[in-house]
């Protein structure tokens, strides 16, 4: 069996068109075009690719965009400033820092930081207890993405055992918070694997729907999936040899798959997408508290 090829790509550029087009009802409602600030430290070059990915998405959504650049040696004392300049500003609806940020600064405090209301990412506590408790503000970007590709290529999840790998609070933890809510692309049971898990293979051989995403490049080989198993790849990692590859070991894992996102244009795509999603959420929510 060769696995349908989930086309990411495709799927995220219909959402965006599809978010351009409520942006456009937005600004004509509103008068308000909704504004990303994003915040990236450092010179990390695959951050800086993905900064720039999300301020062309915005643009071609209508969204107005800005980029705040600090240098690798920034005090943490200076980038919460910055935040808390972000959260004042009434003309700034998102805020995004981009991770990881350098050694000196701890993540912690800069995300929890951020206005709740302008979280686009979602990871601020007020925001991932909305999510715990099954009323969301705004959905986590990746795992909100890997549930959208789930819907538009039909996979039916209700009482499918669902296996993660990676329990980091970006993905693995609200991805298991998504899939055993009620709704669409959910009603999972769910099992969430990580460094500790025994014999991984026999948990990730249950899966119906396996969701990899543990920054290690093709570790899910083929033997470690059921046959007929719908396999997502969360996983973004550069070889050596320059190559892009996931955590799944895609030509093998394809063999033995019923469907399977590729790296790149799988969840990467969809994770821009959603973004775009929280932002006009964050827009509409202000202009909604201010009115
Ligand atoms: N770095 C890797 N993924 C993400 C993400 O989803 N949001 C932010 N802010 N930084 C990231």
């Amino acid at each position: 069996m060769s696995a349908q090829i989930i086309d990411g790509k495709g799927i995220a550029r219909t959402i965006r068109e599809e978010i351009g087009r409520d942006v456009s009802a937005f600004l004509e409602d509103t008068g308000t075009t909704p504004h990303l600030a994003a915040v990236l430290v450092g010179d990390d070059p695959a951050s800086s690719v993905y900064v720039r990915n999300k301020q062309r998405d915005c643009e071609a959504a209508g969204i107005r965009s800005t980029l705040h650049r600090l240098s690798e040696s920034t005090p943490q004392a200076e980038l919460l400033e910055l935040v808390a300049a972000l959260n004042a500003d009434r003309e700034t609806h998102g805020i995004l820092v981009q991770l990881p940020l350098p050694s000196q600064i701890d993540e912690t405090t800069i995300l929890d930081s951020v206005s709740p209301i302008k979280d686009v990412d979602a990871f601020h506590p007020e925001n991932v207890g909305l999510i715990v408790q099954g009323r969301p503000r705004f959905l986590p970007c990746t795992p909100h993405g890997c549930q959208r590709l789930l819907i538009e290529s039909g996979v039916e999840t209700a009482g499918a055992h669902a296996v993660i790998l990676g329990r980091s609070e970006i993905v693995g933890k609200p991805m298991a918070l998504l899939l055993i809510q009620k709704g669409q692309a959910a009603n999972a049971t769910v099992t969430i694997c990580h460094s500790r898990t025994k014999d991984l293979p026999a948990v990730t051989r249950q899966a119906d729907l396996l969701i990899a995403a543990i920054g290690k490049p093709e570790f899910v080989t083929g033997d470690m999936v059921k046959p007929g198993a719908v396999v997502i790849d969360v996983g973004i990692n550069r070889l050596d040899d320059g190559r892009l590859v996931g955590d799944v070991d895609f030509e093998a894992v394809r063999e033995v798959a019923s469907a399977i996102t590729p790296v790149p244009g799988g969840v990467g795509p969809m994770t821009r997408a959603m973004l775009l999603r929280n932002t006009l959420t964050a827009a509409t929510l202000q202009s909604e508290s201010s009115a």
